[in-house]
């Protein structure tokens, strides 16, 4: 039987500027699991135990982006695709820092399935990561996001819901609907509900006929029906009518959601213009 709860010894992560304090366990190499402070490279995302070969590592190290390809640029914001069978090492040490920020157990080793998509903003000195999001290749279940972590000292910025519609933007354009892979965490689950709900209202908003479909709302928004349907139970706007659901609104309700504070316009947006992708054969 699997031990549920891991000691947790990193207590801080040391990462370009920051200090960070950790949340979870992370499964990090026999020696550097086991030291109170531990020292990342913000470029590279190389870990050490000893401050003193991290000031080394700094002064030596001439990586200032994450490896892949740079396939989103607007202002100081940058998203990078990374294939996880051409850069291994990186990715791996991205998926043991994430769970650093993770109660449930995701993957670390096994990174060849999948694509990582990390955001970072852009100074003179380089590109200083903010967070990521992992996709699978192929995705039986329909999954368009595997995990989804920002640093802390980044959240509540609207970096989180900016990742998550990148993540729609590509699903759009692979012609697909996607989800999030469950369980989301609290805070996964909160974001998620938050760039749903206001998705959602926002096309209704636009909607000039009457009768809009959920099916039409999913195909608009790449968010899957069973999500729609959620969304919109929560925010009492579906009706259960002989084996169907059926949105039930009024301009008039939708414009007063969007008055509430809850459903308010995000802080950072996906211009779809300055996304140069094409999905992957
Ligand atoms: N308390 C209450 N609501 C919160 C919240 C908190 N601590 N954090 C996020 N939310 C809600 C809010 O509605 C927020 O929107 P608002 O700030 O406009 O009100 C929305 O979720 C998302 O905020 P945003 O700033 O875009 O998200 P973020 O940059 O903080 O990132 C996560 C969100 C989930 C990626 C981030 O919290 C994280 O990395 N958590 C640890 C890893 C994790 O749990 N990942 C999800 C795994 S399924
Ligand atoms: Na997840």
């Amino acid at each position: 039987h699997e031990a549920i709860t891991k000691v947790k010894y990193i207590d801080t992560l040391r990462i370009g500027h920051f200090e960070i304090e950790t949340w979870y366990f992370s499964p990090y190499p026999e020696e550097y699991g086991k030291v109170k402070t531990l020292y990342l490279c913000e470029y590279c995302l190389k870990y050490m135990k000893l401050e003193k070969s991290f000031k080394n590592h700094q002064s030596n190290c001439t990586q200032r982006q994450p490896p892949g390809n740079e396939i989103y640029r607007k202002g100081t914001i940058s998203i990078f695709e990374i294939d996880g069978k051409d850069h291994k090492i990186y990715c791996q040490t991205l998926c043991l820092m994430a769970k650093l920020f993770l109660d449930h157990k995701t993957l670390y080793y096994d990174v060849e399935p999948f694509f990582f998509y990390v955001l970072c903003e852009i100074d003179k000195n380089g590109y200083h990561i903010v967070g990521y999001f992992s996709k699978e290749k192929e995705s039986p279940d329909g999954n368009n996001v595997a995990c989804i972590l920002i640093l802390p000292p980044y959240q509540r910025k609207g970096y989180g819901k900016l990742l998550i519609a990148f993540s729609y933007e590509l699903s759009r354009r692979e012609g697909i609907v996607g989800s999030p892979e469950k369980p989301l965490s609290d805070l996964g689950r909160l974001s998620y509900r938050s760039y749903w709900a206001y998705t959602l209202l926002e096309l209704m908003k636009e909607c000039r006929t009457t009768t809009q479909s959920i099916r039409e709302l999913s195909e608009l928004s790449g968010i899957t029906q069973d999500d729609i349907i959620y969304t919109l139970q929560s925010m009492k706007m579906v009706k259960y009518w002989k084996g169907q659901h059926i949105i039930c609104v009024t301009p008039k309700t939708v414009n007063d959601h969007l008055q509430l504070p809850q459903f308010k316009r995000p802080k950072l947006m996906v211009d779809p213009l300055y996304l140069r992708w094409t999905p992957p054969k």
